[in-house]
């Protein structure tokens, strides 16, 4: 059976249950013992911050405890580490390489990488560089934002001179797009050829998170997130945002080089991603099945929760049993 070890695993429950359903033995690290994901394991450890600089020895000596095979981030706050520490590990990192990471980590090198080769991308500029005739409206956007945060819209010179005085991360001004905004699940295998692209509409989402959405399987978009996917030398997955412009163009607006927020829905519509990883881990060469995904498959999301209690000093999931309490009847 394969072992898949997952890093940063935080609230990611989705992501680790579809690997343990496709067949892993699933380990899952987080520093925080309440990191929800941990608990949706087969195994569990706790780590030192991203940032410690035993973080990469720590995950190859679990690695070899453990014999994995596949090491899978869960969120953007080790790629840059473990992009650049790979040949320390030894797994298959399923992550793209240095040069990706980063400019997926940096809106403003993604867009200068994107017209460089030619994939669309809205018009940006650096704060000491704008141009006289800016198209407003225009987003005051961090270089190295995620979750919604750090964007700003400005309809005016007016407004957009407030926000650059008070922002203090580096930032950029990007045209705001006018169209609707698309999320395109892709997969790569290793030497970044893509293997399937799941786009989705953006019902609703609050804070970069998508709430509701519906796979929509539109040749353009798919070929689109695959195009981008591959020019970027994604590995493993990445979510591709773009938003689909009155004249058609597909600008680019955001490539997070990891499993997306909205993991459940390409995996409901057929994706296959845990899959593909573990068959990359194994190393097999999956053939690509551009498009073959069910259409119009639907998320809307809740808030779920892990109740945990301490067993002989640990904590450990309650058992549903556990929680049923008897509500008086009538008065
Ligand atoms: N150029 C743009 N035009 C219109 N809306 C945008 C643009 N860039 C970002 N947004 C909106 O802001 C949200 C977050 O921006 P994004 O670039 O995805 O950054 P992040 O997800 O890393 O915070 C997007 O989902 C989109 O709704
Ligand atoms: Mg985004």
């Amino acid at each position: 059976m394969t072992v898949v070890l997952f890093t940063c695993a935080g609230q990611r429950v989705d992501i680790v249950t579809a690997f343990r359903r496709a067949g892993a033995t699933t380990v899952a690290t987080d520093l925080s013992e309440l990191a929800p994901a941990l608990y949706a394991a087969d195994h569990r450890e706790l780590i030192p911050p991203v940032g410690d600089p035993t973080y990469i020895e720590t995950v190859a000596a679990l690695v070899r405890r453990y014999e994995a095979s596949l090491v899978v981030p869960l969120t953007d706050l080790d790629h840059e580490v473990l992009a650049a520490n790979r040949d320390a590990i030894p797994a298959l990192v399923l992550l793209a390489g240095i040069d990706a990471i980063r400019r997926c980590a940096d809106k403003w090198l993604a867009h200068c990488f994107f017209e460089e080769v030619g994939l669309p991308t809205p018009p940006t500029w650096l704060p000491d560089a704008l141009p006289e005739d800016i198209p407003f409206p225009v987003l005051v956007k961090a270089r190295r934002g995620f979750g919604s945060r750090g964007i700003y819209r400005a309809s005016n010179r007016q407004e957009l001179d407030y926000f650059l005085a008070r922002v203090d991360a580096p930032s950029m001004v990007q045209q705001a797009c006018a169209g609707e905004e698309f999320s395109i699940d892709v997969f790569c295998d290793l030497e970044s050829r893509c293997l399937n692209a799941v786009p989705r509409t953006m019902i609703e989402s609050k804070g970069g998170e998508t709430i509701k959405g519906k796979t929509i399987k539109d040749r353009d978009l798919i070929e689109h997130g695959a195009r981008v996917a591959e020019a970027l030398g994604i590995v493993g997955p990445a979510n591709v945002q773009c938003f689909r412009e009155p004249d058609g163009r597909l600008p680019v607006t955001d490539v997070n080089p990891r499993f997306g927020g909205g993991f459940p829905l390409p995996t409901a519509a057929g994706s296959r991603y845990p899959e593909l990883a573990l068959e990359l881990a194994a190393g097999g060469r999956p053939e690509p099945r551009l498009g073959e995904f069910e259409d119009g498959v639907v998320l809307t999301r809740y808030f779920g929760e892990m109740i945990l209690h301490e067993v002989a000093g640990r904590l450990e999931v309650m058992p549903q049993d556990a929680l049923t309490v008897e509500h008086p009847r009538g008065t």
